[in-house]
């Protein structure tokens, strides 16, 4: 397994993983990779299809039969997520989406083809790759792992943010009930949870901004490289 220079950060939803991520690569020229975007791809893919979330075995088979592909959108900065070709950036941040996506996530399948994938994308070195078990599972030899996190009122409360500025309606109770359930299912399930790896670097997100904990990162990859 390659993972030259490669940056795992790991995290639960709303630990501003993605933000972070972004800065991170757009500073050192690194490529992004946002390996929650690919559950959720399968998950908009499930739910446009009439999937149920529980039937593992069709699961599987979407997994093996869909393309999950990210582009810089051209004459942007922005990377795009395509699903079979489709542009699905805006769609899978959707709250349907958000809240089956552990659902998906935890079908051991899924997981296994999606790994397979992350890895390879990760074999040219220079990846910033972001989700729940990079530096535990998916690039274990990764020289550099962060592991980011931040109350559940703070998670809570920059998702609110986000979704009200994007016209969904929401409140943050409910957000905040919704995440802890997240958490929950996704430090729980059997395979590859969402767990600090021994080695990563923790950083409490709470009360830096998502350029100061760039900054930081950045600082700690320059320092060692
Ligand atoms: O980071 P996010 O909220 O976009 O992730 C969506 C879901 O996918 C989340 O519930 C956890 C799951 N996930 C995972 O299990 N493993 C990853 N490497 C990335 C995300």
């Amino acid at each position: 397994m390659q993972s030259k220079g490669n940056i795992a950060i790991d995290g639960p939803a709303g630990a501003g993983k993605s933000t972070v991520a972004k800065l991170v690569a757009q500073e050192l020229n690194y490529v992004y990779i946002d390996t929650g975007a690919m559950y959720r791809a399968l998950t908009w893919k499930a739910i446009k299809e009439k999937i149920a979330l529980d039937d593992e075995e069709a699961l599987n088979r979407l997994a093996q039969d869909t393309e999950i592909a990210f582009e810089k959108k051209p004459g942007t900065k922005n990377q795009i997520v395509l699903c079979d070709g489709e542009d699905i950036t805006l769609a899978i941040r959707s709250p349907e989406v958000s809240q089956a996506v552990s659902q998906v996530a935890r079908v051991p399948a899924v997981r296994e083809i999606l790994v397979g994938q992350q890895r390879r994308l990760a074999e040219t070195g220079n990846v910033v790759m972001d989700g729940r078990d990079i530096g535990s599972n998916v690039l274990p030899d990764a020289p550099f792992k962060f592991f980011l996190t931040a109350s559940l009122e703070t998670r809570a409360r920059r998702r609110y943010k986000e979704l009200i500025s994007k016209g969904y309606q929401t409140s943050l109770k409910q957000l905040q009930r919704e995440i802890a359930e997240r958490d929950a299912m996704d430090s729980q399930r059997e395979m590859a949870p969402l767990i600090k790896a021994h080695d990563a670097v923790q950083i409490d997100t709470g009360c830096f901004s998502p350029q100061q904990v760039a900054d930081i990162i950045v600082q700690h990859v320059r320092e060692r490289l």
